[in-house]
């Protein structure tokens, strides 16, 4: 990973950019998120368990006496303007500013009303496209700062909604809740464990002892528009139909039980759909197991739900592919490390691994190894700790 820019020296930054003097100038952060245990089921009313890390995006904003929107973005070069009243529209040559003109349009539906423009600096210390959600946190961290500045007080909730909200009507990606909602309303030392069918939430501390979670990146880049998240999301509402068309009556598939499945599996028929339907109800159970094993201090079983999670994910769900697979599998078989997973949408991206603390060096040393020799290019890695979601930084 690249060195981390320095957060203090956005106000300088931000004025060389666009003059003035550096206290008109109000900066925000926006963290990055691992999703700890409950993969591929926030859209599919499961409970998820994420928290919010410490690498963050930083928005730098200040109000314009007309009506432009300017956007730059000090990692990636090239100035984007806009005008306030523009009907935003998706456009593929706006690159990453698409993902801020669909908040704009998301707030402007909702009725929120502009005096003015405002002009925007950006940088992020969080891998682009690496699965840890780069784009939730721009979404969010530019939803609050301009919520923040134009004084809309829009709340946490509304914010991940907001966002969710984007980048289905904006981005085109049918996405689940968890990744806006950790970031929006994440708080360091916690984790949350959201239900997503009613969007209860409950902060769960985040004691892992001598233990570390090391975000492994396989750097092989994807974006969820282009990977097949969107089809396996239809998957799980075929399944769904065919059970409810059968007769069962509800309106997600991890409100089934484990056991309330394999009663019905046979109504399905079609083996892929079942293997589909089978991984989101029994990783439902697993974080129900992951969160009670997490507050009784019970890390080793913790660590066996990672495990098992990442090889339902690989069998049934199928999101993984080689990269992640190397990563995950590797990293269960070294010394220190009690589990090991792809975490966020899979299909590269990153995975996460609770290592002993002492044994962090050798552990990135011995997968990296594996790593470069099996897909042929490094892998990266970073130990983290727990953040909170969006924030005034000064
Ligand atoms: C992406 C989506 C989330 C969730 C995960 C998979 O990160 O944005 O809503 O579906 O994939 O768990």
């Amino acid at each position: 990973m690249a060195e981390l820019y320095n957060p203090n020296s956005l106000p300088a930054d931000f004025v060389k950019f666009y003059g003035g003097t550096e206290d008109s100038v109000k900066i925000f952060s926006s963290p990055a998120r691992i999703n700890i245990i409950g993969e591929h089921i926030d859209y599919n009313g499961g409970k998820v368990f994420p928290a919010a890390i410490n690498r963050y995006l930083y928005v730098a904003i200040r109000k314009r006496n007309d009506t432009k929107v300017v956007y730059n973005d000090l990692k990636f070069p090239g100035k984007y303007e806009f005008d306030i009243n523009d009907d935003f529209k998706y456009a593929k040559e706006n690159g990453y500013a698409n993902y801020l003109n669909g908040i704009l349009s998301q707030m402007k539906e909702k009725g929120f009303k502009f005096d003015c423009g405002f002009e925007i600096l950006m940088v992020s210390n969080v891998p682009a496209a690496g699965g840890i959600s780069s784009s939730s946190a721009l979404e969010c961290g530019f939803a609050y700062a301009v919520s923040e500045t134009f004084g809309f007080g829009i709340d946490r909730v509304e914010i991940a909604k907001l966002g969710q909200m984007s980048e289905h009507n904006f981005m085109n990606v049918n996405c689940g809740i968890m990744d806006q909602f950790i970031i929006s309303t994440g708080k360091k030392n916690t984790a949350i464990v959201l239900d997503c069918n009613t969007l209860e939430y409950e902060y769960v501390p985040l004691e892992l002892g001598d233990y570390r979670f090391v975000v492994m990146n396989t750097n092989k880049q994807r974006r969820l528009a282009d990977s097949k998240y969107n089809e396996r999301r239809s998957q799980c509402e075929e399944a769904l139909k065919i059970l409810q068309d059968g007769g069962v009556k509800i309106s997600a598939l991890c409100e089934l039980s484990p056991e309330q499945l394999e009663n019905l599996k046979a109504l399905i028929k079609d083996e892929l759909l079942v293997r589909r339907a089978k991984h989101c109800v029994y990783e439902n159970q697993r974080v129900k197991d992951a969160v009670s094993a997490l507050k009784a201090g019970n890390l080793e079983k913790l660590g066996k739900l990672l495990n098992e999670s990442h090889e339902s994910l690989k069998n049934d769900y199928e999101v993984t592919g080689i990269e992640l697979d190397t990563l995950a599998e590797t990293a269960q078989k070294q010394d220190g490390c009690i589990g090991a997973r792809m975490t966020g949408a899979g299909f590269g991206g990153c995975g996460i691994a609770l290592v002993h603390k002492d044994k962090v060096e050798q552990f990135v040393e011995n997968v990296q190894t594996e790593y470069k020799k099996v897909v042929g290019y490094e892998a990266s890695f970073f130990d983290c700790e727990s953040g909170d979601g969006v924030s005034h930084f000064n």
